[in-house]
């Protein structure tokens, strides 16, 4: 249990977010393909991240360094091709993370390795289906153990073909495990339908050297195979999906102003900031980086309703929930449409926010793609204390968190302790923007 007080009053400065999740996850899975160490500066330390980095170390990648610097070498790591039957089974826990798991089902698909991947109930209620059925159709060999199209899987190391794939959902995830096991297959492998899913993938492949044409206007990727690929050395940029809570937590409570920087600006992840309904602007950064670096600054004032659904939507995805509370104080009515991917996240996010928005008193209405919301600029309806049942799911607690914030009475979470899979020192963040406590 853990409540969130009304603020005490405006939420003001400047600071830095931690690492960005997507990135983290890759420049810690995709040192398995390089031919040397690679150095991951500032990456995320949270629960999530850290299965990445306990999966490439049980995968053979020496880690060395200071927690902030790491040095990744991969010095025994399964070479391409497919394992014998009798492969002794390596045992990886995904923990919570989506990424992890389907980004190393691609990364393990054509390699001599055979390995049991599970994760937690919420992981194990989560479809792999999407992302195990088109790696099949490329000759991966991978058995559920208990419930078919779910965690835990057994995954035995094959000699894999390149095929066409059309993504049905456009989902970076799944993009991204074809693209890796196209690394190793015999011939071209083409991914087509990734729909403007952040390119975190594409970027760090094309740095490395590999053999990556396409593009996102076109919609369509063709990778083929190579040798090792060469290392990096990669700054990670603050995470946006972080930064857009206190940028939330700024636009809500009035007489705030707050601005985050070192954040990742990749268009395919700040799609938040074109349907922001209030005052927010953002700065890039000169330098030019592999990831695009700038600030945000987000103030109090009115604000309007806008709709949420179409291309833009792959983009703000995991800033659904956060919207939609700022949707309920803005004037009008916010349809956020095309999410139905929602449902099939840490929780199901469309029903998880619209019971906490209704529990602070807001109308919402709910669809097979996502939910609208009816907006109450005057404040949040309940007048006391309000119970919100986070389902463990981390972006769900940050965006009530900010809701208690900017509520009558605050907002009791269930669990908040699930932040430690995205933003650990979320809290502690959240309340340096307060002025101290009195007493
Ligand atoms: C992610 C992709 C998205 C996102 C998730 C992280 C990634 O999932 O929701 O938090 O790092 O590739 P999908 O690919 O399932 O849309």
């Amino acid at each position: 249990m853990h409540f969130v007080p009304p603020a005490r009053g405006p939420l003001q400065g400047r600071l830095r977010v931690p690492g960005d999740k997507s990135v983290t996850h890759r420049a810690l899975l995709f040192s398995v393909l390089a031919d040397a160490s690679c150095r991951v500066r500032s990456r995320l330390r949270a629960e999530d991240t850290d299965r990445s980095l306990a999966a490439v170390r049980a995968l053979g990648v020496r880690v060395d360094g200071p927690d902030d610097d790491l040095l990744l070498t991969p010095a025994a790591v399964p070479a391409p091709g497919a394992a014998p039957d009798n492969a002794p089974v390596l045992d990886l826990d995904c923990g919570n993370s989506g990424t992890t798991t389907r980004l190393l089902l691609g990364l393990l698909a054509g390699r001599r390795v055979r390995a049991r991947l599970d994760g937690d109930a919420s992981l194990r209620s989560r479809p792999m289906a999407r992302v195990v059925d088109p790696l099949r159709a490329m000759g991966a060999r991978i058995r559920y153990l208990e419930q078919e199209g779910r965690l835990p899987l057994e995954i035995t190391g094959a000699a894999l073909t390149g095929a066409d794939h059309v993504l049905a959902v456009p989902s970076a995830q799944v993009k991204s495990a074809l693209l890796l096991a196209g690394l190793t297959a015999a011939g071209p492998t083409s991914v087509t339908g990734g729909g403007g899913s952040r390119d975190h993938t594409e970027r760090l492949l094309r740095a490395m050297g590999a053999d990556l044409h396409g593009d996102a206007a076109a919609d369509r990727w063709t990778i083929r195979p190579a040798a090792p690929l060469r290392p990096y050395d990669l700054d990670v940029p603050g995470d946006p999906s972080s930064a857009a809570f206190l940028l939330a937590a700024a636009a809500l409570v009035p007489g705030s102003e707050v601005r985050v920087e070192n954040v990742l600006t990749n268009p395919s992840r700040c799609g938040f900031a074109d349907v922001w309904p209030g005052g927010l602007s953002r700065e890039d950064d000169p330098a030019p980086a592999a990831e695009p670096v700038g600030a945000f600054t987000a103030r109090a004032g009115l604000l309007d309703a806008k709709h949420v659904g179409g291309a833009v939507v792959p983009a703000l995805i995991d800033e659904v929930p956060v919207l939609a509370v700022l949707a309920a104080r803005a004037r009008g009515a916010t349809r956020f449409a095309d999410c139905a991917d929602l449902r099939h996240k840490e929780s199901d996010r469309i029903a998880a926010t619209a019971a906490g928005l209704r529990a602070l008193g807001v109308r919402v209405d709910t669809h097979d793609d996502g939910l609208t919301v009816h907006g109450e600029p005057d404040g949040f309806p309940a007048a006391g204390p309000v119970r919100v049942t986070t389902h463990g799911d981390h972006r769900i607690a940050m965006a009530f968190a900010v809701a208690g914030l900017a509520s009558r009475g605050g907002v009791e979470l269930d669990d908040a302790a699930c932040v430690a899979v995205s933003y650990p020192d979320f809290f502690r963040d959240l309340d340096g923007l307060q002025a101290p406590r009195s007493g």
